[in-house]
């Protein structure tokens, strides 16, 4: 079956007991046991009919043998880092998310676990920062928010050489267009807050993995800590999931176009997104990633902080927000939100400045959405330059 017709389909079978298309939302929590004898289920955190039907499809759509889902993509990370344990490394890349860093640095290093950031788009130099303790390797790929591209195939042979895990956080890109397992990595995640759930109303988070002694590791980790998706969240999501390829594909081919006009307009003076020519991962990003290059993407404004505040403030139908991967159009600036729990320095040297403006594209109509860009610019930029 292909990847849409799975996305429909798999785990979502007709409810048996009373044939509903759409399978009900099962919020009991806890199931009968007659005479003693356990089912499937026995109690929710355990397990969920509605969660379950939820993980069967992220499975299939990420070529996993299983997946977990979350209460959100940071339960989602620290359910993979408890893998980990005292005197453990975890390399990362400098790309990642700012809660995963702040994850890194101020939670998981009270338990003797440290981190090394480093670019992961230089292979050479990543490889340089693993260390003999280091367990898992940790990237993203398009990262945030500079939309670099990383090599996951090239990444996963150099972890495994060296003993330790790959885990990807492809929410940027989500199966339809990356599908790291596919590539070798160990592990992928997601904020399903973002594309999977697609329409901003589900906080959720995603691993799936594809080795059966490896999900049953992280299953119990999971039970144990209970950070579970909650049946509403999780019905929410399998809904988000049966029109992704189609929201991805749009929302990308969207992006593309306002990068491509973004890029043509004095007043900016960069804009990041792989399906540009001039993207430094975009050879990379034309053999890594199917069918397209995403729909986020980060400019540049030429001019100072107060200017970029500006565009980023009069913008109508983009709405100034953090996250991302809703039908509906956001933009931000990552120095003063979604990154704002970087220390400065290492924000700055990671190229996140403080006049980078970070788009999430939605679904409404490109023509719209150019128009909306324009107007913000005309008006951050009167008189114009
Ligand atoms: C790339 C990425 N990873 C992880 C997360 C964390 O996910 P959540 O907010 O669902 O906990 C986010 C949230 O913005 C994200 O953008």
């Amino acid at each position: 079956m292909q990847f849409r017709t799975r996305a429909i389909h798999v785990g979502n079978a007709a409810d048996p007991a009373t044939g509903a298309v759409v399978r009900p939302i099962h919020l009991s929590t806890t199931f009968a046991q007659p005479e003693g004898r356990r089912g499937e289920f026995d109690y929710s955190r355990s397990g969920n009919p509605t969660r379950k039907a939820l993980e069967a499809t992220l499975a299939s759509l990420e070529s996993g043998v299983g997946a977990l889902a979350y209460s959100s993509g940071m339960a989602a990370v620290h359910g993979v880092m408890m893998l980990l344990g005292k005197g453990n490394h975890v390399l990362a890349g400098t790309d990642v998310y700012g809660g995963t860093y702040r994850l890194l640095h101020e939670v998981l290093n009270r338990s003797g676990i440290t981190t090394t950031l480093a670019p992961s788009t230089d292979l050479a130099a990543f490889e340089a920062a693993i260390r003999p303790e280091t367990r898992l390797v940790w990237i993203e790929s398009p990262g945030n928010p500079l939309m670099s591209i990383t090599d996951i195939a090239a990444c996963a042979e150099m972890a495994h050489r060296h003993g330790a895990l790959l885990g990807v956080d492809s929410t940027f890109a989500t199966p339809v267009l990356t599908r790291p397992l596919e590539l070798g990595a160990d592990i992928v995640m997601h904020s399903a807050t973002k594309y999977l759930g697609g329409h901003g109303d589900v906080l959720g988070g995603a691993v799936v993995v594809n080795d059966p002694e490896l999900l049953e590791r992280l299953y119990f980790i999971q039970n144990a800590t209970g950070a579970v998706l909650a049946p509403l969240e999780s019905f929410l999501c399998s809904r988000g999931l049966k029109t992704l390829e189609l929201r991805i594909l749009e929302q990308s081919r969207t992006a593309a176009r306002l990068a491509e006009w973004l890029s043509t307009d004095r007043r900016i003076s960069g804009v990041k997104y792989p399906g540009l020519a001039d993207h430094p991962g975009h050879d990379l990003a034309a053999r890594q990633m199917i069918g397209g290059f995403g729909a986020m993407l980060s400019f540049e404004v030429a001019g100072d902080l107060a200017a970029a505040q500006r565009v980023a403030r009069s913008t109508r139908l983009f709405q100034l927000a953090v996250s991302l991967g809703g039908v509906e159009s956001l933009v931000e600036q990552p120095a003063m939100m979604s990154h704002a729990s970087y220390a400065r320095q290492d924000r700055l040297a990671h190229g996140i400045t403080d006049g980078l403006i970070r788009l999430s594209v939605g679904l409404e109509a490109p023509e719209d959405l150019r128009e909306d860009l324009k107007q913000a610019l005309d008006k951050a930029f009167d008189p114009p330059m």
